[in-house]
């Protein structure tokens, strides 16, 4: 068969990512290698995010380019997944009418029939059925691009929780779970492709199983913490109200659950929280906080925040700069609101105006600055183990590794970037490989990573990513 070249946008969240490569798995059948870029390609997809505006302007940007792109080349095929497809189907003919096919978040599964049918002449195709369920891909063969230390593994689609500003449970469709034994094939298949990490994804990973009767969270992540072979295990999100004492104590019982957990907030205040839909309050929240950290010290803690929803007084924003004051989060995502197609909040009066949510998200990120670098510094001194990712594309700030010595980049337990070398004039350098965990004394904290040195006193762990496969 001759090769035909396959490339991806990607946009969005790590679902999206997940999606990507289930869509090039879907169509290595075909005949699709991956493309080392979108010029070299003979199908496009532009792989979608409708959470916020932004997002969607930079699908129909990309959507624009393609389009010189197609006069040129009239062979290229362009085709839109994800949740902007889900959400405007066949209207982005209107803006794109060079555009082939159109494929929402639940068609993944069916995209080698509908390239199949664009190949064959028939364009456009839209397909934005959702079913009930949705079919696992068989096979699950790796590509060239899929290949990495950690890996991420969609054990939930959709979303039943509605909250007010959010589009992802009209796009996405209703919560479904996968079963277990597909979750755990999958995590063995990448464990033998060599990853030694995977981040588990749901929108509300609190709630797997629950529909289907299947096992719940904390027992799926006991079964999935028993696979030989992975050294780390991770998962996102997490929703404060469904947060159990069981999941918390997880984080103490499981070995390979790495001491992390994004648990998105969205505001400090009640009265914002309420009309959100969210379902807890704050004082909730922080009691969620104080025994995470009580079950598990230095669990590092992430969380989401939008500024300037609908209503949003300045009490409303000072009650969430307190609240960041008070959780002293390891990170932070702020963005400011933005209207959604079927979001509630978009009917709601009382806008914060552009002008005032971008102050306010710009005060609420000096804010976490701050705190950011502040916890960071904390770690100065301290030895973490790092997963090790590959060779580090920047020189960390601050510190001159010796010339002509690699840096390595990587991840420790908490989900902060290290970056790191070896002490001047170490041989060590040449016996290290993504995939290893190593020792890694940190010598600083900055704004966004840690920088640190090997300890070479110390064993490494794992094994190196390159020669997985190879091996006698
Ligand atoms: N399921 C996850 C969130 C998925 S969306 C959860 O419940 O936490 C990722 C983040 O995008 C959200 O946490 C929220 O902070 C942000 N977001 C969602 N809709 C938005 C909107 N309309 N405007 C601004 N930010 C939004
Ligand atoms: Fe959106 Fe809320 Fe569902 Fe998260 S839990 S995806 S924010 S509706
Ligand atoms: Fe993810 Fe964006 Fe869809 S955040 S679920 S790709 S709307």
């Amino acid at each position: 068969m001759q090769p035909k070249y396959l490339y991806i946008h990607t946009i969005g969240c790590q679902m999206n990512v997940y999606d990507s490569e289930q869509m090039a798995m879907a169509l290595a059948p075909l005949g699709y290698v991956p493309a080392l870029s979108a010029g070299d390609a003979d199908l496009v997809i532009v792989n979608t995010c409708s959470v916020r505006s932004k997002a969607e302007q930079k699908a129909f940007s990309l959507l624009g380019r393609l389009a010189e792109a197609k006069r040129r080349r009239p062979d290229l095929m362009v085709a839109v997944g994800g949740c902007v497809a889900q959400q405007e189907g066949g209207r982005i003919l209107k803006r794109a009418p060079h555009v082939d096919l159109i494929f929402g978040t639940r068609s993944i599964y069916r995209l080698a029939e509908l390239v199949r049918r664009v190949e064959s002449g028939r364009r456009p195709i839209v397909d934005l059925e959702m079913g009930d369920r949705p079919v696992e891909l068989t096979g699950g063969e790796e590509t060239a691009d899929g290949r990495s230390v950690s890996r991420f593994v969609t054990i939930m689609r959709g979303c039943d929780n509605f909250c007010a500003y959010c589009v992802v449970p009209h796009v996405r469709g209703p919560e479904t779970s996968r079963s277990p034994e597909a979750i755990l094939s999958e995590i063995e298949t990448r464990v033998a492709a060599g990853a030694s990490e995977v981040v588990l994804l749901g929108q509300n990973v609190n709630s797997y199983g629950a529909k289907e009767g299947l096992c719940t969270f904390p027992q799926l992540l006991e079964r999935v913490n028993a696979v030989p072979g992975l050294a780390r295990l991770r998962f996102t999100t997490s929703h404060p109200k469904d947060l159990t004492d069981d999941l918390i104590h997880a984080f103490a019982r499981l070995e390979k659950l790495c001491p992390h957990i994004h648990l998105p907030v969205q505001s400090g205040s009640n009265h914002v929280l309420e009309r959100m839909n969210r379902r807890y309050s704050r004082e909730h929240y922080l009691d969620k906080v104080a025994k995470l950290r009580d079950s598990c010290p230095g669990i590092a803690i992430t969380s989401d925040m939008i500024v300037g929803f609908p209503g949003e007084t300045p009490a409303d924003f000072e009650a969430t700069l307190d609240l960041v004051r008070e959780v002293h989060f390891d990170g932070l995502f702020a963005f400011t609101y933005s209207d959604r197609p079927n979001a509630p909040s978009s009917l709601f009066s009382e806008k914060v105006s552009p002008r005032e949510r971008s102050e306010r998200l710009q005060a609420l990120l000096e804010l976490q600055d701050g705190i950011t670098l502040a916890r960071n510094r904390a770690l100065e001194g301290s030895v973490q183990e790092v997963l090790i990712e590959g060779f580090s594309k920047r020189q960390a700030s601050g510190s001159r590794p010796q010339q002509g010595q690699p840096q390595w980049t990587g991840r420790s337990p908490g989900n902060k970037v290290v970056n790191f070398g070896c002490r001047a004039g170490s041989e060590a350098g040449r016996l290290i490989h993504a995939g290893y965990r190593v020792s890694i004394r940190i010598e600083k904290g900055l704004a966004h990573s840690l920088w640190g040195v090997l300890e070479e006193s110390q064993t490494v762990a794992g094994r190196p990513r390159q020669e997985v496969g190879h091996a006698a």
